[in-house]
């Protein structure tokens, strides 16, 4: 039973009005903090893996840590998905035994400049027909994330990025996509807002509008670590030199999921915890230098915050769900 789509996952939280987080994967650390987040709250869990991830761990290692996942915590429902993926990779992701793609059609192969609408809906499509086929999920962008996809902050997005309400009618109707993610001002990375977001530059309007026009649509919030200032000031306070910034505050988030926001993307946070962690470890402990035991502290951290956002978004209490 581990091992399920994102389309079931997202369906039994429409039903419970939950939201689930899409947690970033690169070690095995990271999985296991999830797992251990996932079992203390009793919540399903979606692994993500970015391009980038499965480069840096290599593609055999991620899978099948996160395969040893799903045989560790057997009572955790549990959804393998492919982060930001270009054709290439959400197909070879199907291959592999992932159970959900994301296909990133927001932007061209270079992937700094947006991609136009009858582009995004052409790779959106030939990526839906082959997962489907194989009973594989399918999460599509339309609009324009920033941090990593057009290298900006969220201070600097032009408002035409932003999702069009009625073309993601379209969109969705021309597609058959699973889950939709929507570009509403915030940017991936730590610097997203200068200041705790209003409305103006997190248009969560825009959410509350695409729900208003489809209702049946799970939709995916991007950029959503809420950058924790209490993990800035542990990571400076050891050494660290991050600039003032702010994240999604979680009551912001917790609004989009009372207008159909199913999936709420956290890579951040978890690298924010890790490294506070290992940063006060350090300084700490100068004369120690067994991974084990800093990865503990990290491991350690990075599970806390994650069952706190678990809580947060209300999937917690919901494994059981699926059974
Ligand atoms: O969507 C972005 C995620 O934070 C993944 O980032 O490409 O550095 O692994 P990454
Ligand atoms: P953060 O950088 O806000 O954690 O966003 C992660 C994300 O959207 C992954 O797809
Ligand atoms: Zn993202």
């Amino acid at each position: 039973m581990a091992l399920i789509t994102l389309r079931e996952v997202l369906d039994k939280a429409a039903v419970g009005n939950y939201g689930v987080g899409g947690f970033n994967v690169n070690n095995m650390e990271q999985i296991q903090a999830i797992m251990d987040a996932a079992r203390e709250t009793n919540s399903p869990v979606i692994l993500q893996a970015s391009r980038g991830a499965r480069t840096y761990a290599n593609d055999k290692f991620l899978y099948h840590l996160m395969i040893a996942a799903t045989e560790v915590y057997p009572e955790i429902p549990t959804v393998l998905h492919q982060d930001h993926g270009s054709k290439e990779a959400c197909l070879s992701a199907v291959d592999m035994g992932f159970t959900s793609v994301m296909i990133d059609g927001s932007l061209q192969a270079d992937h700094k400049t947006p991609a136009s609408y009858e582009e995004n809906v052409a790779v959106t499509k030939e990526v839906v027909a082959y997962a489907h086929a194989k009973g594989v999920s399918v999460e599509a962008e339309l609009g324009v994330i920033g941090g990593i996809e057009d290298g900006a902050g969220a201070g600097d997005m032009k408002s035409d990025y932003l999702t069009d309400p009625d073309q993601a009618v379209q969109f969705v109707e021309e597609t058959g996509v699973d889950a939709l993610a929507v570009a509403i001002g915030t940017s991936h990375g730590v610097y997203k807002f200068a200041e705790k977001p209003d409305g103006s530059v997190l248009v969560m309007d825009r959410i509350i509008e695409i729900n208003k026009r489809l209702p049946n649509t799970h939709i995916v919030m991007h950029g959503s670590s809420s950058v924790p200032q209490e993990l800035l000031a542990q990571i400076n306070q050891y050494g660290g030199q991050i600039k003032p910034t702010f994240g999604v505050p979680i009551e912001e988030i917790q609004l989009g999921i009372q207008h159909g926001v199913r999936k709420v993307n956290v890579d951040t946070d978890t690298r924010l915890a890790i490294t506070a962690a290992i940063r006060k470890f350090f300084i700490e402990h100068p004369d120690k230098f067994d991974p084990r035991e800093y990865m503990t502290e990290a491991r350690t951290a990075n599970k806390v915050m994650i069952a706190e956002r678990m809580k947060a978004f209300g999937q917690a209490g919901h494994a059981g769900d699926f059974s």
